[in-house]
């Protein structure tokens, strides 16, 4: 699909509530464990601190959970015995509260352990529910809500002898809060029953077996065919058919959608961790971006997403930039292309800050919301203020069928393919790919990009996968500055103008993944406090590229020289005044000023890669992160 445009399909507001986990079910011929632990595996980067299945077989239902990864997990499996069955659930989790242990770890059994859940989101009024169980005699082994819920539901079964798919919709009418939920059945051993509504959930369609998980890639090995769950939809497989309903017991048609995404996109491919292939495959991603959109030879331009919202975009009297992290990092490049290009106001919020301010917007505002996972929990809440003060919300996202393309009007998909590494780097790239065509069209529509200024620009952005290929040359030498650096206890990152965002970004990326202290911060602030911090043994990272404000730069670049600070510059190629101050020197091809972003990133995502592999850290998977940040 080249472009989403969903109309608002939720009604909830309970994003700050969820809580982040990895969901995988399957139901069918084949062996379910092995189908289930490699999908928890790719589903790890969702939470990795306790893992756990249950698996239906002719012995019965039974739990296996393990504290740990889900490698831990697996361990535990093997140890424990051959284990065959054809329905199971897994879960992998990232403890929000109820410390990661073997107790709390999913799945839960229900008091008779005639049923077995997992659950990604969280049940706000659990307590309520669980004094009102102790009461009737219900105890408690774990400190999860989960538990509390799938006791609620066979409270209800028990109580009003329904099955266990109708005691499932009466509890959902009572439970507040977020979930995608599937839950088993000693009794029906061919049977999956699922539930969504704020965490997402796909339904993976083979040949009489199903697959459930919290997003497509434990899937895409088996099947193309997949079924995004809606909120307030149940879903139930028996004997190889699904059938969903609303809440409400109205029964709606599965809408199959086909999967693009390719095995090998999640999948190492030779490489020694995730993020390294996922910097290296930015040439590609970003032409994946720029595919079928732009074609600098005739001037054309295409976001059919934005097709049907051009007017109110052309019309806005303010763009707001909604996101977070590094998507908000997006963010702030895009403010510099569209004032000058478009000349409209723009805001950049972090979605956090955004939604608990009461901010003034209105029906003229254009809200663009920028997420890789469009799971982030901030910005669906700040997606749906905007909405419902009647601003037109635009998303910017990468994960296909992910809950933001589903509750936005109107959006462009990043094309980046799957980033599995916790530490974004392809996606960013794609981001400010997509955000800066979104500028150049704005601007040419408007009257205020003139026609050969934006027939050259788009030249100049056509060009940039074949640059990004020729900044990622400078590896070597980057691998070799980073040995130098790597025992460094804190580092500042100066940049200015589009390269004010790669600063922030490049801070962000070594601090996440080699737990480094660092600072981004414009270069000219400097000299409003970061100063002091610069002595023999502070590193400082400029970002000084050929643009508007070089000079001012290498004013900067002599202030550091002067108090003896390490000075390491990407530059661009040829350049001859910063090499002549800096240590170390990092060359990028040449581009357009606003263009430099997805080039001067590249060495910097590069230099945090090779310290936190120095330095032993889990490159892929740091901690106490997690890639989705479904919680507030
Ligand atoms: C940093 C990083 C995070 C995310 C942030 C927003 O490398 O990955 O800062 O950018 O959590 O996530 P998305 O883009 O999925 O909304």
């Amino acid at each position: 699909m080249a472009q989403f445009l969903f109309l608002c399909l939720t009604k909830t507001n309970f994003y700050k509530f969820l809580v982040m986990c990895g969901i995988v079910a399957y139901v069918g011929q084949q062996d379910a464990l092995p189908i289930i632990i490699k999908g928890l595996k790719r589903l790890e980067y969702r939470g990795y601190d306790s893992a756990g299945v249950a698996l239906l077989d002719q012995r019965g239902l039974s739990i296996y959970k393990k504290k740990g990864k889900v490698a831990e997990l697996e361990k535990f499996l093997e140890e424990t015995g051959d284990i065959h069955a054809n329905v199971g659930i897994g879960h992998t989790r990232w403890a929000t509260h109820g410390e990661p242990n073997d107790v709390n770890a999913h799945p839960h059994y229900s008091s008779s352990e005639r049923f077995a859940m997992i659950h990604n989101g969280i049940i706000e009024n659990y307590e309520v529910l669980k004094k009102d169980l102790l009461q009737k005699g219900y105890t408690f082994q774990s400190e999860t809500d989960t538990e509390v819920f799938v006791k609620f539901i066979e409270d209800i079964y028990q109580h009003n002898g329904c099955s266990l798919e109708e005691a499932l919709r009466l509890a959902l009418h009572k439970v507040v809060g977020a979930y995608a939920i599937v839950l088993i059945n000693l009794e029906e051993p061919n049977t999956l029953i699922a539930a969504r509504k704020g965490s997402p959930l796909v339904i993976g369609v083979g040949e009489k077996e199903y697959f459930f998980a919290s997003d497509a890639t434990p899937i895409i090995e088996y099947t193309n065919k997949v079924v995004y769950l809606d909120d307030y939809e149940i879903a139930v497989v028996r004997n190889g058919e699904l059938q969903i309903k609303t809440i409400e017991n109205v029964e709606t048609n599965p809408y199959i959608n086909q999967l693009e995404m390719e095995l090998e996109a999640i999948e190492k491919g030779g490489y020694e961790h995730f993020m390294l292939k996922e910097i290296f495959e930015q040439p590609k991603s970003i032409a994946d971006c720029l595919r079928g959109r732009l074609d600098a030879k005739s001037g054309r331009l295409v976001l059919g997403g934005l097709r049907e919202y051009m007017n109110k975009f052309q019309n806005a009297e303010r763009i707001i930039i909604t996101a977070c992290g590094t998507s908000w990092h997006a963010g702030l490049v895009a403010e510099y292309l569209f004032e000058e290009f478009a000349r409209i106001p723009v805001e950049v919020e972090y979605a956090s800050e955004f939604r608990y301010r009461n901010p003034v917007i209105n029906e003229k505002d254009f809200v663009i919301a920028i997420s890789q996972s469009g799971e982030t929990a901030d910005t669906l809440a700040a997606i749906e203020l905007a909405k419902s003060r009647g601003a037109t919300i635009f998303g910017v996202c990468n994960v296909v069928g992910s809950s933001i393309p589903r509750t936005t009007h109107a959006g462009s998909y990043t094309h980046a393919g799957p980033e599995i590494g916790v530490a974004s780097t392809k996606a960013f790239t794609a981001q400010i790919s997509v955000l800066a065509m979104m500028a150049l069209k704005l601007g040419y529509q408007r009257g205020t990009l003139p026609e050969s200024t934006y027939i050259q620009l788009l030249h100049e952005l056509a060009a940039i996968p074949a640059k990004v290929e020729k900044a990622l040359q400078t590896n070597a030498l980057v691998e070799k500055i980073a040995a130098e650096y790597k025992d460094a206890r804190n580092m500042l990152y100066l940049g200015r103008g589009y390269n004010f965002p790669v600063a922030l970004e490049g801070a962000l990326k070594l601090k996440e993944i080699s737990y480094i202290h660092a600072e981004g911060y414009p270069a000219a602030e400097m000299k409003h406090g970061p100063i002091a911090l610069i002595d023999e043994e502070m590193p400082v990272i400029f970002i000084a590229t050929q643009d508007s404000s070089y000079e001012k730069v290498v004013s900067n670049i002599q202030e550091v020289k002067a108090r003896k600070g390490k000075i390491v510059a990407v530059v661009t190629e040829g350049d001859t005044q910063v090499k002549a101050l800096a240590d170390h020197v990092i060359e990028v091809p040449l581009t357009h000023e606003a263009f430099t972003p997805l080039l001067s990133v590249v060495p910097l995502q590069l230099f945090s890669y090779h310290i936190a592999v120095m330095r032993g850290c889990n490159v892929d998977q740091p901690r106490n992160l997690a890639k989705s940040v479904t919680v507030e």
